[in-house]
């Protein structure tokens, strides 16, 4: 998988990408991230990338060229899956999304900035718009990046056997039961028994069982009931 990305802050992604699964993934090219610098497009004396509102409203909004520019660059050189703008009016995020851009070869991620970007940006190149939860961020670049990481986790061959992302929460539409190491005991603070059992179809059981009564009580929506009890 092939992901662009397109900012005005590119050293926002040093250390989201620089370490952990991203960067495992990256070294062993099952990803490949490249981060494109908007302001490298602008084309007037001061590198603007941002000018004032029509109709008069107070704040700042992207420009089309640059933004379009970098775009046709991109897709003249390769065909892209999805076009995605980061923005806290587009589709909420969740692992069902995750799942199915994952199975994607390109994609340019697009961070907007100060009030919006020109809509024309939107009309004529964006194919999908994402936010990750229902708050306010200063930019789309930690969107970005979560987004990324949600996506090129799943990628077959990234995560190790034990890792694997089959067991995460939400994957099977339930949280993670509570996990433990050794010591069995900490000054009084048990491990479970049956975790101790070495019974792989008890323990099975009780993770399910776990997973079930941590998802009641913290998440019924996604069990289909009520969430405001
Ligand atoms: Cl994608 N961008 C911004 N600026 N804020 C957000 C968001 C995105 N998702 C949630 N909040």
């Amino acid at each position: 998988m092939r992901i662009d990305i397109l900012t005005i802050f590119p050293e926002m992604f040093q250390g989201p990408f620089t370490e952990s699964i991203i960067k495992r993934a990256v070294a062993k090219e099952l990803a490949e991230i490249h981060l494109h610098n908007i302001r490298d497009f602008a084309t007037n004396r001061h590198r603007n990338v941002d000018d004032y509102v029509y109709g008069g409203s107070a704040g700042m909004v992207m420009m089309v060229q640059p933004i379009a520019d970098c775009i046709d660059k991109l897709k003249s050189e390769r065909k892209y899956d999805e076009i995605i703008f980061l923005t806290p009016d587009g589709e909420l995020l969740n692992q069902r999304l995750a799942n199915r851009l994952s199975l994607n070869g390109n994609l340019i991620f697009l961070c907007g900035h100060y009030k919006g970007i020109d809509e024309r940006i939107r009309e004529h190149y964006i194919t999908l718009e994402i936010s990750i939860g229902d708050y306010v961020l200063s930019g789309g670049e930690l969107a970005a990046a979560v987004l990324a990481d949600s996506i090129i986790r799943l990628i077959p061959g990234v995560l190790s056997d034990e890792t694997s992302a089959l067991s995460d929460s939400f994957q099977d539409g339930l949280l993670s039961p509570p996990v433990y190491t050794r010591p069995a005991d900490y000054k009084g603070w048990k491990v479970p028994e049956v975790l101790l059992s070495g019974n792989e179809k008890e323990i099975v059981h009780w993770n399910y069982l776990k997973s079930l009564e941590r998802t009641r009580q913290r998440r019924p929506g996604l069990l289909g009931e009520s969430e405001d009890h």
